[in-house]
Formats: C-alpha cells, sequence, structure tokens
C-alpha cells in the first residue's frame, strides 16, 4: 500500500467519522427544542405558530410558488368539486390553490390567520384578476361565515396538523360542518404518523406525558405533538384522527391516509 494510498483513504474514514459524530450532536441538539411543546401552553404554541406563518420569509417564500395542484389535491377537486360551487378555502395562505379553482369558475372565499398571507393572496388574485374573497380568520375562533354558507371546504398542505390541541381542532371541525350545506364535501388534509420513523418518539413521548401531569408544564400536551421545520405539528395515528371527524358528525368518504388527505361528508 502506497503512502498516498493511505492519507487519501485516512481522509476519507475521518470525514465520514466527522459526519456521524456532528450527525449525532445535530440529533442530540434538536431534541432540546421539542421541549417547547411540555413548557409552552395551547395559546403560546399558537402565538409563535401565528407570528412565524405570518414572517415574510415565510409569506415570500409561499406567495413565490407557482400556481400548482399536487396530483392528490388534483384528483380529490376533480372527483369531489363540481364548476360553480361556493367554496370556502381555508389556511389558504398566499393563495396557491384558491386562485387555481376561481380559475375553474369555482366561487371562491378563502381565509387565513396571517395578515400578510391574506394580503399576498389578495394582490395575486387582484393581479390576475380573479373574484376571489378573502378574510383574515383563526381556525381556532370563531369563523366570520354564516352557517351553510358552503358547498364545499378545502384545507391542503397538511395544515389540520397545524391545530392544537385536540379541543380546538374538533371545535373548528364543527364551525366546519355548520358553514357546509348539508350534502356539502370538506377535503382535508393532515399529517399521518406512519411513514415518519420518529414516530412515536418513544422515550421523549413516554417523558412528557408524565410530565403533563403536574404544574407548570402544558397539561394538553399530546402523542404525536412535534415541533419540526420552525413550526408545531401533530402526526396523527388513524383512530384518533377518524374519531375527530366523527366527534363532528362528519361521514368519512375517502381515506387516503399515506398522502394524508381525507374527504368528510355532511350528511
Ligand atoms: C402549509 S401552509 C399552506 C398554505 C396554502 N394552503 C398552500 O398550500 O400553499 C399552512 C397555512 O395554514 C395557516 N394556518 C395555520 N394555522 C392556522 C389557524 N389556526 N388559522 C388559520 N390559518 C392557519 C398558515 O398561516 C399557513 O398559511
Amino acid at each position: 500500500m502506497s503512502l498516498r494510498y493511505f492519507a487519501g483513504y485516512s481522509l476519507l474514514f475521518l470525514a465520514h467519522l466527522l459526519r456521524k459524530v456532528f450527525e449525532q450532536v445535530w440529533r442530540v441538539a434538536s431534541l432540546t427544542e421539542q421541549f417547547a411543546l411540555i413548557i409552552c401552553t395551547p395559546s403560546e404554541i399558537a402565538r409563535y405558530s401565528r407570528d412565524v406563518w405570518n414572517s415574510w420569509l415565510f409569506v415570500r417564500s409561499y406567495s413565490s410558488q407557482g400556481n400548482w395542484l399536487s396530483a392528490t389535491e388534483q384528483g380529490l377537486i376533480e372527483r369531489y368539486f363540481s364548476k360553480n360551487v361556493a367554496l370556502l378555502n381555508v389556511a389558504c395562505g398566499a393563495g396557491r390553490e384558491a386562485l387555481l379553482l376561481a380559475r375553474r369558475g369555482l366561487r371562491v372565499t378563502a381565509c387565513d390567520w396571517s395578515p400578510r398571507m391574506v394580503v399576498e393572496a389578495r394582490r395575486r388574485a387582484q393581479e390576475a384578476n380573479l373574484p376571489v374573497r378573502f378574510a383574515v380568520a383563526d381556525l381556532m375562533y370563531d369563523l366570520p361565515f354564516r352557517e351553510q354558507a358552503f358547498d364545499c371546504l378545502l384545507l391542503t398542505d397538511l395544515a389540520y396538523s397545524c391545530l392544537f390541541p385536540r379541543r380546538r381542532r374538533v371545535r373548528f371541525l364543527r364551525q366546519a360542518h355548520a358553514v357546509l350545506k348539508p350534502g356539502g364535501i370538506f377535503i382535508i388534509s393532515f399529517s399521518p404518523a406512519r411513514g415518519n420513523t420518529r414516530i412515536p418518539a418513544g422515550l421523549m413521548e413516554w417523558l412528557f406525558m408524565r410530565l403533563r401531569r403536574w404544574v407548570p408544564f402544558n397539561r394538553e400536551y399530546e402523542p404525536g405533538d412535534r415541533f419540526e421545520h420552525a413550526t408545531f405539528i401533530h402526526y396523527f395515528r388513524s383512530e384518533e384522527l377518524a374519531q375527530e371527524f366523527q366527534e363532528a358528525q362528519f361521514l368519512i368518504k375517502d381515506w387516503l391516509w399515506d398522502e394524508g388527505y381525507a374527504v368528510l361528508a355532511k350528511l
């Protein structure tokens, strides 16, 4: 073996070793941010999340996205929404799906809790000359729409998983049910726990479930709650999610678990 080969091989081995060490250090460092889940109350989590979604960084990133629908969204929309229906697009962000659906002839109302997202979505709709109505609304509080105002509802891109805790999600679903006409359809997106190898999270979940019994910890921490990609998100188990839908009197018409979508109907 030449000395040059030995030196080159050693450097590759060292780089590999360092990468492994840094990966482990990074993993441990990332764990510490999960503790926010057991320290903050649901209202504090909401406050933090709203600020993040309303930050220029997030607004710019969403408003720079073109008009597109994922294959799953496209399929579901074609199957369940007809033209000229009244649609409420909740958690609309900078208007990605709202604008596309208005262009297809649906009568779109869209809302989000981030005032900046709404300003951006409205600007894009005006630029494209599309008649979309917008509102700033927090899904965890009262929705500013009358009962039975819409034929269908749409919530994309995992946004149901942004709502904390369970009681607020069910409250939102009940309101969604109320603003839908009988026979109305709700296409809803969530983060499924399956496929994510870190869910359930083992030791941390076990620890948090014990801590939550005590003051001053977050009593409403739930297994599946996580801090990821700069914001809070809830990963669902399938029985848990189905139960929430049923509690709000929705009938589950379609269940695309791996894609993170479900289709709900109001009877
Ligand atoms: C992942 S983005 C999706 C945006 C848009 N639907 C899209 O696909 O481009 C999630 C959106 O949900 C909104 N959101 C999160 N929690 C919300 C809440 N409690 N009430 C209203 N909007 C909320 C955020 O402001 C953000 O615009």
